[in-house]
């Protein structure tokens, strides 16, 4: 049943990036102009959060599909019976969490994601907390000449360091989430300056997790300018930080954000349900 029609609330978090919606009830059915008003919400803040969200597996579907054709993770552990519902999980036992380094998801894909749907289901008492950085902020204020030289550039993204075999050897702490490491092999080339398809703004599009190097360069002479990079885009003042509670729900932009999952509550399980929804080619910008 879609509820009748109420305006939602936008409340921004941040100067660059993130804001809270209230006023929506997933489970009951969006109209189409609150969806409307999501949307317009998403690409002007380009991470939105909603909390006390009480979502079964199939809701969480139906709502995702809202936003586009759903692009399933083929390295995460799938809920079971619901394969296109990729787990974010970290148990009480282990040390390492997953996406603790900045990226954007899926960016090793010729066709990444444009944004994902991310589902708090068991979060730990205190910690864990996802920040999010604004990539058209980190390219607005970079000099001219940088701006100038990064737009004629290129990128390659690979999945094999984070996914493939040689990532998995000796790690027992990836046992039941993550899998299919032979499937790590394809890897994309992106511009490193794209045009965002929905706002028609200019974005950084180069993570510390994913990017392997620049086109044409070697990884020796990519590095220092990644490092720089990343250390400009991840500054705090481009960012804004979640707190999640149970039943919170955050839909981010893949292509005008960068996420960092943080790993600073041991000894307690943290449980996601992400759902990624599937983009188009990448272009380049002009200015
Ligand atoms: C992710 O990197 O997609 C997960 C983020 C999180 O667990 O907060």
């Amino acid at each position: 049943m879609v509820t009748q029609y109420k305006p939602i609330k936008v409340t921004p978090l941040s100067r660059f990036v993130g804001a809270e919606v209230s006023g929506v009830e997933i489970a009951r059915g969006l109209s189409d102009q609150q969806f409307l008003e999501l949307r317009q919400a998403f690409v002007k803040h380009s991470v939105i959060f909603i909390r006390n969200q009480n979502i079964t597996p199939d809701e969480h579907i139906e709502f995702a599909k809202r936003w586009g054709e759903i692009s399933v993770n083929r390295f995460f552990q799938a809920v079971d019976s619901h394969p296109v519902i990729a787990e974010v999980r970290k148990e009480a036992h282990q040390k390492l969490n997953i996406g603790s380094t900045w990226h954007t998801d899926h960016s090793y894909d010729q066709v990444p994601a444009m944004g994902s749907i991310l589902y708090a289901r068991v979060v730990p008492k205190l910690g864990g907390d996802t920040l999010f950085s604004s990539m058209y902020a980190a390219y607005e204020h970079l000099s001219d000449g940088m701006k100038n030289t990064l737009l004629r550039m290129r990128a390659e993204h690979s999945s094999r360091h984070a996914f493939g075999e040689a990532a998995y050897i000796g790690l027992d702490e990836v046992e039941g989430r993550l899998s299919n490491a032979a499937e790590a092999t394809q890897d994309a080339v992106h511009p490193v300056i794209i045009k965002h398809p929905l706002s028609g703004k200019s974005a950084l599009y180069v993570n510390g997790e994913f990017t392997v190097k620049f086109e044409g360069w070697s990884k020796e002479e990519s590095q220092p300018l990644l490092d720089y990079l990343y250390s400009h885009a991840y500054k705090n003042e481009f960012t804004c930080r979640f707190k999640w509670t149970q039943g919170s729900l955050a839909i981010w932009d893949n292509r005008a954000t960068q996420h960092c999952a943080l790993n600073d509550y041991d000894g307690e399980q943290r449980l996601m349900h992400r759902i990624t929804i599937s983009g188009g080619c990448l272009e380049p910008s002009r200015s």
